[in-house]
């Protein structure tokens, strides 16, 4: 006879991965998309959302979903979020949204409610963009946001393209791009995410609502220099992209300091080749810049992007600096926000800073975010972190949201 089906809860559901894409050597978590790792996640969704009765198939651009009900009829309730994980990321980035999901059905169903739309949770692919460098690929090509063909030849660091390691991955990357018919199904995306910092902490609330996603972007500053022997070559006769480099991430972080809220990060720096003794003969830079207004962010990357070459000029090097993404501040659309603000009163509207799906979503689908108190206001590392009873308390929340969507209560 089949198990009975249970509630789970959000940390037993976390605990069942907690040793799937453990990073030994950072520490925490990582999980790049179409890993090993990602795929022994999707794997256990996979199991998990057939178990309780859901539909579950990988549209072409690679977003796993799982229905309940006629997805296709349209004005689908969706909810989910991503299991992929930056380098040395924490447990809840992703996956809290994923196993919320889960335990929001179950709760829905056993309070019994017949949906009057069909339900779907959606697992989007390389929300962080930690392996092909563009963030949320998946809701970008599902959106038409990204060129299927500037997707197709985005490469990892091994240089193989996105193209390449999604045909290993069963995919057909000629089938990637804008996928009308799926948006047309889809009628509102609730994403469940850990908070990745500390509003929900100073408020003291568990469950807070999205207001609104800073905008951001990422940019590639690739500095040309002379490879040579770290020995013989004299300080005078160098050509070292090294030391442009190093100048360049100080300049990053003045230009930021110039303008209120403007956050710029350099997360990410690769010489090549990379050796003790050798001059690096290039590097390669990841800008991450940050900021409400648009424009604004647009004067930081400018004013960077300056420097860096006259930086580059006095060290004898070149700098070519080239946008790989670019998201404006996403206003989530009152009318569904302020309808989750009288569900639960009590959880205040935030701001965030960190990128999201939904975010991307927002641009063709009425969407909306749920945060759930993280209490070191850590992310991206491993003390990011959720107690038990704020997972549970976020996870009541998104089911009294489906719940209120479904039955248009
Ligand atoms: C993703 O979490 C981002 O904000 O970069
Ligand atoms: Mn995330
Ligand atoms: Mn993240």
């Amino acid at each position: 006879m089949p198990e009975p089906l249970k509630t789970d809860t959000v940390t037993g559901l976390l605990a069942e991965i907690a040793d799937v894409g453990r990073d030994r050597q950072r520490g925490g978590y990582s999980r790049p998309v179409f890993s090993a790792a990602e795929r022994d996640l999707t794997g256990w969704f996979t199991a998990h959302a057939e178990r309780r009765g859901l539909d579950v198939h990988t549209d072409p651009n690679g977003i796993l979903w799982a229905s309940m009900g006629d997805m296709s009829a349209g004005d689908c309730v969706v909810t989910g979020s991503h299991l992929d994980s930056v380098p040395g990321g924490g447990s809840f980035d992703g996956p809290l949204g994923i196993c919320s999901a889960l335990v929001a059905v179950d709760r829905l169903r056993e309070r019994g409610i017949a949906p009057g739309r069909p339900l779907a949770i959606a697992v989007f692919p390389e929300e962080e963009g930690s392996r092909f460098g563009v963030a949320c690929l998946g809701s970008r090509l599902l959106t038409g946001a990204i060129d299927p063909d500037r997707a197709r030849s985005l490469r990892d660091e091994d240089g193989d393209t996105l193209a390449e390691v999604a045909a290993a991955s069963g995919l057909d990357p000629r089938f990637f791009g804008q996928d009308d018919g799926t948006l047309a199904a889809m009628g509102t995306f609730l994403e469940l995410h850990v908070e990745q910092g500390r509003g929900l902490v100073d408020l003291a609330r568990p469950v807070g609502i999205a207001r609104s996603i800073l905008g951001h972007g990422r940019w590639r500053i690739a500095i040309g220099g002379q490879g040579n022997h770290a020995g013989s070559t004299l300080m005078a006769d160098r050509r070292d992209p090294m030391v442009t480099a190093a100048r360049i991430v100080v300049a990053v972080r003045e230009a930021a300091l110039t303008y209120p809220d403007a956050r710029a990060t350099v997360g990410r720096l690769t010489p090549i080749p990379g050796g003790t003794n050798v001059i690096a003969s290039s590097v390669d830079l990841w800008l991450d810049v940050r900021h409400p207004q648009d424009e604004i962010a647009a004067a930081v990357v400018e004013r960077i992007a300056t420097e860096a070459g006259r930086m580059a000029t006095e060290e004898g090097c070149t700098v070519q600096v080239t946008e790989e993404s670019l998201s404006g501040t996403v206003h989530f659309p009152a009318g569904l926000r302020d309808r989750l603000a009288r569900i639960m009163p009590e959880s205040p509207l935030l701001d965030t800073g960190a990128g999201h799906d939904a975010g991307v979503m927002s641009a063709r689908v009425e969407s909306a975010m749920l945060f759930v108190r993280n209490p070191t206001g850590v992310s991206h590392s491993p003390e990011e972190h959720v107690e038990a009873d704020d997972a549970e308390a976020g996870s009541i929340a998104l089911a009294d949201a489906l719940q209120a969507l479904l039955t248009r209560g």
